[in-house]
């Protein structure tokens, strides 16, 4: 069964007003969290320098291929996810489902909880609250850690508020539309993020002991290349910074004229991002090494893994600082709220316009629905066991979920629907050409490539239970997590689409 067309008279698609504003969009959704402390993270842990070799490798061959994909999937049907792959096939439609739900449901929800972490750590900048030990004060005094993922204790109020914040500030813009709520507000915080990011870099190079820091960054380890953990970072870390098989590219892209250069955007959108990250990685370090200066010890000794990374490292280099520390605090939680909010706009914008595709329900309803439901389901991560929840959930989606969508897409747009007939689609609606060996790369490489993520990935899963949690633990939170937002996007798919259960009323009508 085809899907129908929307009835685009009584409901118009909503368009950008700018291929600016549709640049600064996508890059809004790319830049996020994920570009400060995530990437300088695996830099740190994998190499320095030498990680960008495997880093840029998966631009190449995985993130800039299937972006085109994406792109091209949602000006081709001009539809949100599902929409796009149900007018492919309908029996495809629940893939669409899958990602947009694990999106919103899934990351949006505990996403939205760490960028409330950024806003409390904003105002505690302002008197260095974190004092001496911003270990303890994270662990023990904000977070007030329990001592598993079900020992959930009492939510804890400032980041309550603040996540209320957060999720009001989403719903504001979303609510808004897309050329005056997801374009405007990427017009202003784009330009801000990279001024912001600009002051820190100039900042935490004139730092005493910066050089240290940076000869750690830029200076590689090629034998950690040996390693093919390294390999698996740098792949993934590429499709979670791209915002892939969120369905948020394709959403993005179906808001695009007929008239638009899909290749050339994708190189702008793909590497602009990856920019941004090798970017701030500068200030990282450079505060690093002045860190290490001061306290006369190794870089290496300085750096937290993961999450502490900028919430215990980086306080503890603020109060180091030897003039205005707090304004300097205030900068970088302040760009990691406006990366963060910028993408956290696109995973409603996401999921809404997906429902809003498939129901015909007004935006404002939607919206207001799916930001109520899902501020409710992150107050779960704001209870004493809130960490647990956000590493596991994290872990499981970014690893599995995604990876498996991505190789799904390359199933319906390389095979089912043809990567050629793609290609010529692009090729008609822009310039720049797309070359035959992109079908190659979405038919064959990319699939094999994600799947060998897949098993190499479920091979350690089995070996070591994630960061040795109980497989209970993992299996509730995580596994079940990917199954239940599959399942919900089995029910959906196939529930009738609003225009053809208009048509079956005409048809009894007549
Ligand atoms: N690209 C974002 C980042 O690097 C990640 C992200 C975007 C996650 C959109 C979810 C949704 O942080």
């Amino acid at each position: 069964m085809s899907i129908p067309k929307l009835s685009e008279a009584h409901h118009p698609r909503p368009q950008w007003r700018s291929r600016m504003g549709f640049i600064l969009a996508a890059l809004g959704s790319a830049v996020g969290l994920g570009n400060i402390w995530r990437f300088s993270y695996l830099c740190h842990k994998n190499g320095g320098a030498a990680f960008l070799v495997p880093y840029f490798i998966a631009l190449l061959i995985v993130g800039i291929p299937l972006l085109i994909l994406e792109l091209g999937i949602g000006h081709k049907m001009r539809g949100s996810a599902p929409m796009s792959f149900a007018k492919v096939d309908r029996k495809w439609e629940w893939c669409g489902w899958w990602a947009v739900n694990s999106a919103m449901y899934g990351i949006m929800i505990y996403y939205s909880v760490i960028i409330a972490w950024c806003l409390c750590y904003v105002f505690y900048s302002f008197n260095l609250s974190w004092g001496d030990d911003p270990n303890h004060f994270f662990f023990n005094e904000f977070l007030n850690k329990s001592t598993g993922p079900f020992v959930f204790g009492d939510m804890r109020t400032p980041i309550v508020l603040s996540l209320f914040a957060v999720w009001f500030f989403t719903w504001f813009i979303v609510y808004s539309g897309v050329q005056k709520g997801v374009e405007r507000a990427n017009k202003v915080f784009m330009p801000m993020l990279l001024g912001l990011i600009t002051i820190l870099v100039f900042w935490s190079l004139t730092l005493e002991g910066a050089q240290k820091g940076l000869s750690v960054y830029l200076k590689p380890d090629f034998l950690k290349l040996m390693d093919y953990k390294i390999w698996i970072d740098a792949f993934s870390q590429i499709f979670f910074t791209l915002s892939l098989a969120f369905g948020i590219m394709i959403t993005y892209a179906s808001y695009l004229p007929r008239k638009v250069d899909i290749v050339k955007d994708a190189l702008i959108i793909g590497f602009g991002n990856c920019f941004f990250s090798l970017f701030a990685g500068l200030a990282v370090f450079g505060t690093l090494g002045y860190m290490a200066h001061t306290q006369g010890v190794a870089v290496s000794e300085v750096v937290e893994e993961s999450l502490g990374l900028a919430f215990v490292t980086y306080p503890k280099a603020i109060s180091l600082m030897p003039a205005f520390a707090k304004v300097f605090g205030v900068i970088f939680f302040s760009s990691l709220v406006i990366a963060g909010l910028s993408s956290a706009i696109s995973l409603v914008e996401a999921f809404s316009c997906a429902v809003i595709d498939k129901f015909h329900y007004g935006r404002g309803t939607v919206v207001t629905v799916v930001c109520s439901s899902g501020f409710i389901l992150s107050l779960f991560f704001t209870a004493r066991s809130g960490l647990f929840w956000v590493d596991i959930v994290d872990h499981f989606i970014t690893n599995y979920g995604l990876v498996i969508v991505g190789v799904l897409e390359c199933v319906i747009v390389g095979w089912i629907f043809k990567a050629s007939k793609m290609r010529d689609h692009i090729n008609h609606a822009g310039r720049l050409p797309l070359p035959k060996i992109w079908d190659i790369s979405v038919k064959f490489l990319v699939p094999l490539i994600l799947i060998f993520l897949l098993v190499a990935g479920l091979k350690v899963e089995f070996s070591e239970p994630y960061e040795g949690y109980r497989p209970i633990e993992l299996f509730t939170l995580g596994q079940n997590w990917l199954l239940l937002a599959l399942f919900v996007s089995i029910i959906v798919a196939f529930r009738p689409w609003k225009r053809e259960l208009e048509e079956k009323q005409d048809e009894s009508k007549n």
